[in-house]
Parts: structure tokens; C-alpha cells; sequence
């Protein structure tokens, strides 16, 4: 290996030095009450729309290098010492379109190992490609190439660090972007915008604080809640006008309840999935990892993109009700609609038939128990927690197998929770069709529910088809509440 740069040297210190305990909760520089002034010694908010830099593909290839290091940041007009992708929160959006091949040269600039991951994509986990136990160590580099097969569905998606044991960590410090798959005919928009929503958790000094074990096993929220690394951004369109917005929820632990008032607002996609028809949407969910696109027809006035808060259950054997997600609504972004009125565009074509596994054949039934045990003696464990993390009744394992389909066999899982808290499912590379159970109704009917993370609500259960098609290989199923899945709640797939 050549010698660290001093660059890396510098990024090593800084990273080492990164995580400081916030003791109390003053200390934080948190997002403040709605529509309030800051909290703590946060800002306003307010600031102008941004997005990262867009890099698109050019004859079927995207290529780039992407270092992961620590960056010194501006959020709301002041100064953040996070971990980023080429030194900005959100990294570049990587635009594609399918059949492209993406190659990235990563760099790890941290003090720690790290890999990455393209969520949500249908491409191989073999090798260079979405393999999540590739282990980039500090300093070093790693060749991914990921290759979209043709038929690749359109959408948005996103990457982010993979790396078992820090992922929640690497998310909550800042690294992650988008990746959008363009459509060969996407619906008439007046414009387009990508919307990366995280939270993060800073001291008063504008450094990454550390969550405590209680914190890390309820899932870590951050208070400062951003879109594309700002607080509260305004952005402004014409009556009439029509956006699309693919909004991405990057945040660890966080779930996203969505509404815009006084705005028109369908919902033409869920991660992967494009609607046939776009709904009305009054609120729309988002797990962490979900992705929607909504598409909002600007009328006049002025209006608020708010998360309201979502209860995902408590801690087993918590007295006092000590519960994530009860921070009260969050304003996100201001949407100012005002000018003369935009011509009215043609109506949003329906897209294709989705897929319908319902009615196929099922080569093999199985049972998914995500469970947090272990709480009863309140011994602290060797990495610090108090309750173990499990996919039927273990912890990960890189070196097991625990789910086997055979290639080209369509599957039928039955998701189980038996913790009293939400547990949202990804499984890597290949899309479930949810059958039953889970998430209330998104308007759509009967329509076939899509997605690549599947919350499975407190002691309930969810069953969803997968087709194993296309693709074979070993990868990973898990909780992205990322605490839970570095704490041990995810499972190897093997698909031969
Ligand atoms: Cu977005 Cu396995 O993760
Ligand atoms: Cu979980």
C-alpha cells in the first residue's frame, strides 16, 4: 500500500476525533420547535433550494471516484464536521438510465473499514458488484462495477456504506446520494428534483455526537433534519406547474410521514415501483431506505413539507415509555408558489402493468422472525448493548447461510415481528411484492404493492413474494433501522 496522503493522515485524525459524546441534550445543535426559531444554537433554516452535483452516464457508462472522508460542511450558516462522499451531504446524484454500467473507484478516507452499496438496484452481488462484505479497509480503494441488465426498472434509488457494525454510524455522519434510473418516456413535469432527507445528531460545536446504547437500540434519530444537507429550504414554482419529486429517506432510524397542504399531491412511485395510475396522496410513509415520487401540481400560495412524527413501537421491557420517533412534527422545506400561471401540460400517461406474483405458482414458503431478545438480565453484552438483534433466533453471520432460494423459484415469506417495535425489511437485489399485511393503504387498490424495504409493525407479520429471477448470488436481508441490523438483525441470502 503507497503512503497515506496527507490528506488521508488529516483524515484519520479528524475522524478519530469526530465522535463526541453530547452529554446532555442542550448540548445539541438540534432543529428547534416548528416554525421557531432554531433550537439550542441552530439556525433558522430558510436558505435557498440546492441539490449535489448530477453525474450522468454517457454511452452506457458512469464513471467516478468517490472517497469517502471527513468534510467540514455549511448547514444553516454554520459549520458541520461530518463524514461525506466527496466532501458533500448528500454525495453527487448518479443519473442512469438501464442497461449502463456503473463503475465507482471508492476511497476510504476514514478511520474505520467501509464498503458500499447501491440500494434498491437490481445488479449482481458477486464480486465487484453490490457485495456487501467487501471490506474497504482505511486508505484503501476499492473497483465496483455494477451492470443494469436492459430491463432494469426505472426509479429512484440510493447508495450508502455497508459496512456490518457502522453503518448506522457512517449514515448518521453523512454519507449517502442518490442514484436515479431515467425512464425511456418520463411523465410531462415542469421540472424534476431529487430530495435526500437524513438527520443528523450534532454537538452545540457542530461535531457528530455519539448516541447512547439506549439511542443505538431504539434506533438513533438526529435532530437536525435536512433536505439535500439543508435546513428548511425554500424553493419556489408557478401556479400550474407540475414537479416530480423523488424523495429518498437516507435517514438510520427515522420514519417519514409526509404531507404538503394546500398542494395537489399523487403519488407515481414507490421505490422501484411506478404506480400504473397515480394516486392521490394525503400522506405518504417512508421507512428508512423508501423511496416515493411524488408528483405535486403547484397551486398558489405557500406551503410546508412536514414529517409528522411516527410511532414505531417502544423497547421490550421499557418502563416509562421510552419511545423513538416522538420528537413532533418536523418542517422540512417551504414550497412558495406564486407568478403568473404556467400552461397546462398533458395528463401523466398510465405506466406500465406491474408485475403480479399473486397469481403464480410458490416453489417455497418460509418464515423471517426479526426479534430483540435478551433484555430480561440487563447484562451488558460485549459490544456495549443490552438485547440481542435476530433474524430467527440469531445474530448476523457473514460466514452462514441462512435463506437458500434456487435460482429462478418464486418464493413466499412470511415477515414476523415479535419485538414491540417496527422492524423495516430490506432484502439486497431482488424486489418483494408485498401480498399481506403491512403499511396502510396508499390508495392504490388492489394494485400490486412493490418495494425493497417492507415494514413489518410491531408483533405483526407481512407476507411478500420475491422472484428470485435474473440475478443469482449471496447477499444480505435486513432491518434498516441500521442500529438494528449492525446490532445483529440481518440474514445471508443465497441465491444458486
Ligand atoms: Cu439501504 Cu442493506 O441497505
Ligand atoms: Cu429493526
Amino acid at each position: 500500500m503507497s503512503p497515506p496522503s496527507r490528506r488521508q493522515v488529516l483524515g484519520w485524525g479528524l475522524a478519530g476525533g469526530a465522535m463526541t459524546a453530547a452529554g446532555a441534550a442542550g448540548l445539541l445543535w438540534g432543529t428547534g420547535p416548528r416554525g421557531g426559531p432554531g433550537g439550542g444554537s441552530g439556525g433558522t433554516g430558510g436558505g435557498d433550494w440546492g441539490e449535489p452535483e448530477v453525474l450522468t452516464s454517457a454511452g452506457g457508462v458512469l464513471d467516478l471516484d468517490l472517497e469517502a472522508a471527513p468534510a467540514a460542511v455549511g448547514i444553516d450558516g454554520r459549520t458541520a464536521h461530518v463524514w461525506a462522499f466527496n466532501g458533500t451531504v448528500p454525495g453527487p446524484t448518479l443519473e442512469l438510465s438501464p442497461g449502463d454500467t456503473l463503475r465507482v473507484r471508492m476511497t476510504n478516507g476514514l478511520g474505520a473499514p467501509t464498503n458500499l452499496h447501491v440500494h434498491g438496484l437490481h445488479v449482481s452481488p458477486a464480486g465487484a458488484g453490490d457485495n456487501p462484505f467487501v471490506t474497504i479497509e482505511p486508505g484503501g480503494t476499492h473497483d465496483y462495477e455494477f451492470v443494469l441488465p436492459p430491463d432494469h426498472p426505472p426509479g429512484t434509488y440510493w447508495y450508502h456504506p455497508h459496512h456490518h457494525g457502522t453503518v448506522a454510524e457512517q449514515l448518521a455522519a453523512g454519507l449517502y446520494g442518490a442514484i436515479v434510473v431515467r425512464e425511456a418516456a418520463p411523465p410531462p413535469v415542469s421540472r424534476e428534483r431529487v430530495l435526500v432527507v437524513s438527520d443528523l445528531a450534532l454537538t452545540a460545536a457542530g461535531e457528530l455526537a455519539e448516541p447512547s446504547v439506549m439511542e443505538r437500540m431504539m434506533g438513533r434519530e438526529g435532530s437536525l433534519v435536512l433536505v439535500n444537507g439543508r435546513r428548511r429550504p425554500r424553493l419556489a414554482a408557478a401556479p400550474g406547474e407540475r414537479e416530480r419529486w423523488r424523495i429518498i429517506n437516507a435517514c438510520p432510524s427515522r420514519f417519514l410521514r409526509l404531507g404538503l397542504d394546500g398542494q395537489s399531491v399523487r403519488l407515481l412511485a414507490r421505490d422501484l415501483g411506478r404506480l400504473h395510475q397515480p394516486v392521490e396522496a394525503g400522506t405518504v410513509e417512508l421507512a428508512p431506505g423508501n423511496r416515493v415520487d411524488l408528483l405535486v401540481e403547484a397551486a398558489e400560495g405557500t406551503s410546508t413539507l412536514v414529517a409528522s412524527p411516527v410511532d414505531r413501537g417502544a423497547m421490550p421491557g421499557m418502563m416509562g415509555g421510552r419511545r423513538p420517533g416522538g420528537t413532533g412534527p418536523v418542517d422540512l422545506l417551504t414550497l412558495e408558489v406564486t407568478g403568473g400561471r404556467a400552461p397546462a401540460l398533458a395528463d401523466v400517461p398510465a405506466g406500465p402493468e406491474p408485475q403480479d406474483l399473486r397469481g403464480v405458482e410458490v416453489a417455497r414458503r418460509r418464515t423471517l422472525d426479526f426479534a430483540m431478545g435478551g433484555m430480561g438480565g440487563a447484562m451488558m453484552r460485549g459490544d456495549g448493548s443490552m438485547m440481542s438483534f435476530t433474524v430467527n433466533g440469531r445474530e448476523f453471520d457473514a460466514g452462514r447461510t441462512d435463506v437458500d432460494p434456487a435460482f429462478g423459484d418464486v418464493e413466499e415469506w412470511t415477515l414476523v415481528n415479535s419485538s414491540p417495535m417496527d422492524h423495516p425489511v430490506h432484502l439486497h437485489v431482488w424486489p418483494m411484492q408485498v401480498v399481506s399485511g403491512g403499511g396502510g393503504d396508499d390508495g392504490a387498490g388492489d394494485e400490486p404493492r412493490w418495494a425493497d424495504v417492507v415494514t413489518v409493525p410491531a408483533l405483526g407479520r407481512v407476507t411478500v413474494r420475491v422472484a428470485f429471477e435474473g440475478i443469482a448470488g449471496r447477499t444480505v436481508l435486513h432491518c434498516h433501522i441500521l442500529d438494528h441490523e449492525d446490532l445483529g438483525m440481518m440474514a445471508t441470502v443465497e441465491v444458486r
